[in-house]
């Protein structure tokens, strides 16, 4: 297999210019979450181009493709890729700039799937040199909860053939390009959606006494939801409520009928993520009720927590230093953002990376959900290469 590694490296950077124009496109023509249909239909027409056989509308606009090595019934392996973008107007000036008013590829993912794609190129011209079969996903809708991964979980992406384990990799801008940075462990936190209508009584403001204002109950909400971090939840276990939006009132004089509030609820585990939940709950009503007003909470559930399978990652790690050399391998700390990969990594063992995409000497250097986000595409020469090498070193490992 070490023989490989070269060949590999050299196939990434050979196929790097066909990535970086399969990646404009995507970035050039984005898709919000749930309406992917150009997207899904380009990425079709691009690997059954490469001579692949692609399996469309998982999930409405997902879609899969195998790979077959040797005795390809030895063993599956599963890689991710996200296909949306977001409601962002980009300001980048660039010749591929976004040509949707108000859509932008502002997370990455062109990157993620433009990479996956050009590891399936590499993974195809490698297929008399290993043993399995190896399983693409591309997937709607990971920025927008339900999300397209459970969708895809639904309709059966994990069997036929069965993977053992699923590797993803998303972009990382504090990493610069060559960089790719692993957690062991939960990595990302779970996201739930907090929408709050706190119900008063409304009335002439020079008469509070005959109102019931719902926009002091609402402060007060505000404040005491503070306490189910500081003082309610166990203080190993990162969690986050912030409350991010607030609506109610029009005018100078009048205490109005009703105030809306929205925010979010993020921890990383699920006996907190529900208890949480239901503090949120009983608090708001109570304090709602004993100021003599009403409250309503509706929770939308979101992704769970991402967990990092600590031996598969371990061993991902392994892989990605020899492939990259042990100057370019960091260990992240998890953030509390939140990704639908989780729900993959509920069902088999996940490891989900970040990959550098910063280069600040050419100011490419903004977080992503930034309407000036972008990446260094030497990230394209490097990433699609990382992945088929951890792919081949998984496939190789004997484990069954
Ligand atoms: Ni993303």
């Amino acid at each position: 297999m070490e023989h490989l590694k070269e060949r590999i490296h050299q196939l990434a950077i050979n196929n790097q210019p066909q990535v970086v124009a399969i990646r404009r496109h995507l970035h050039a023509n984005p898709e919000l979450s749930f309406e992917e249909f150009n997207t899904a239909k380009f990425i079709a027409k691009t690997l059954k181009d490469l001579g692949f056989t692609v399996q469309e509308g998982i999930a409405n606009t997902g879609s899969v493709v195998l790979i077959q090595g040797k005795n390809p019934l030895k063993k599956t392996i599963a890689l991710r890729a996200d296909i949306d973008a977001l409601p962002i107007q980009e300001q980048n000036n660039i010749a591929y700039k976004s040509k949707v008013d108000g859509v932008m590829h502002a997370c990455g993912h062109d990157v993620h799937t433009s990479s996956l794609i050009g590891t399936a190129m590499i993974l195809n011209s490698l297929k008399d040199h290993f043993e399995g079969t190896v399983k693409l996903i591309f997937q709607p809708a990971e920025e927008k909860a339900p999300g397209g991964a459970i969708a895809m979980i639904k309709e059966g992406v994990l069997e036929n053939p069965a993977p053992s384990i699923i590797l993803g990799q998303h972009v990382y801008p504090i990493l610069p390009v060559g960089k790719v940075g692993f957690t062991k462990g939960t990595i990302m936190a779970s996201t739930d959606e907090l929408h709050i209508t706190v119900k008063g009584k409304g009335g002439h403001a020079a008469s509070p006494h005959l109102a019931v204002d719902p926009i002091l109950i609402a402060s007060h909400l505000i404040v005491a939801l503070q306490q189910i971090v500081s003082r309610n939840t166990d203080p190993i276990k990162p969690c986050v409520v912030s409350i991010c939006q607030i609506k109610g009132g029009d005018t100078t004089n009048v205490i109005p009928e009703e105030v809306y509030l929205a925010g979010t609820l993020r921890t990383i585990s699920e006996d907190w993520r529900e208890e949480a939940k239901k503090r949120i709950i009983h608090l708001s009503q109570s304090i709602a009720e004993g100021m003599g007003g009403q409250c309503e909470v509706i929770i939308k559930g979101g992704y769970p927590a991402t967990y990092n399978d600590p031996i598969l990652t371990g061993r991902t790690i392994e892989a990605a230093r020899s492939y990259l050399g042990k100057d370019n391998i960091e260990y992240v700390d998890m953030s509390m953002a939140g990704e639908d990969f989780a729900y993959f990594a509920q069902q088999i063992p996940g490891c989900f990376y970040l990959i550098g995409v910063q280069n600040n000497s050419i100011g490419i250097n903004s977080f992503v959900h930034t309407p000036t986000f972008n990446v260094d595409e030497k990230v394209l020469a490097i990433a699609p290469g990382l992945m088929a090498w951890l792919t081949l070193n998984e496939l190789a490992y004997n484990n069954n």
